[in-house]
């Protein structure tokens, strides 16, 4: 069965050179692909992503992506996504790659996610310009997020955000940070196209795991969670998935 490695909130920079590189010494042993779930830079800054290059350059097998917060801190977040991409690895913002993976065909949909909060504590667009703007960025990531799923013809699927879809997986933080986190409707998409298991990351002081409303897996992969990164085993069978009530 193809194995996942995940880990979110590297936060790569010049002066922490060899430590990522350590992390994923046994990686290529251990998983046949790596999930990497946003904040990959400390600050978004170019130099940091070309850090980060360096330190992936062991990893052999295949690395999935998506940006986080930080990687948009010096609005140069285009430029890291191409030059990520032009060293094989396959960024995802709102797109959908399949990869051949222990001999099973599996579809990774990605994209950032944003804040906004959850279920009935949702922020909702009134008012203010600014606030409809905020929301209206959430609601941009998860039409992005359904794209990209709706991109898959695999039958295997994982979701990698970097905001949570769920708070379940937050538990631990501050409640006053949870809105700030991530945003219950990225779970909607997740459960309509029967997703096998979640990766996300940006809560650095959250809980491992947790389900949605369908009971599809849901991990914080946060590295200050996970340490070195999380593996995950595809089970021979999807799980039981029913569709989430509204
Ligand atoms: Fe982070
Ligand atoms: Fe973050």
């Amino acid at each position: 069965m193809p194995s996942i490695a995940a880990v979110a909130d590297v936060h790569c920079h010049e002066h922490m050179r060899g430590q990522l590189a350590e992390t994923f010494r046994d990686v290529n042993d251990r998983a046949d692909v790596l999930v990497l779930a946003g904040d990959l830079t400390s600050s978004g800054q170019l130099s940091e992503a070309r850090e980060l290059l360096l330190e992936l350059r062991p990893v052999s097998i295949p690395i999935v992506a998506v940006l986080g917060n930080h990687d948009y801190e010096h609005q140069q977040y285009d430029q890291i996504y191409d030059m990520l991409k032009a060293s094989g690895i396959h960024v995802l913002d709102g797109e959908g790659v399949e990869l051949e993976l222990g001999g099973e065909r599996v579809g990774f949909a990605g994209t950032k996610g944003f804040a906004g909060g959850f279920g009935r504590y949702l922020l909702t667009g009134y008012g203010e310009q600014v606030i409809k703007d905020f929301v209206l960025s959430g609601i941009i990531e998860v039409e992005k997020l359904e794209r990209a799923l709706s991109q898959l013809q695999t039958e295997r699927r994982v979701a990698i955000l970097h905001y949570a879809p769920i708070r379940e997986t937050l538990s631990g933080e501050s409640l006053e940070l949870y809105p700030f986190l991530g945003n219950s409707e990225l779970s909607k998409p997740i459960d309509n196209f029967g997703v096998e298991v979640v990766f996300h990351g940006h809560s650095h002081y959250g809980s491992r795991f947790g389900h949605t409303k369908a009971g599809i897996p849901v991990f914080n992969v946060s590295q200050t969670l996970v340490s070195t990164y999380h593996l995950f085993e595809l089970s021979e069978r999807m799980p039981a998935y029913e569709a989430a009530d509204e």
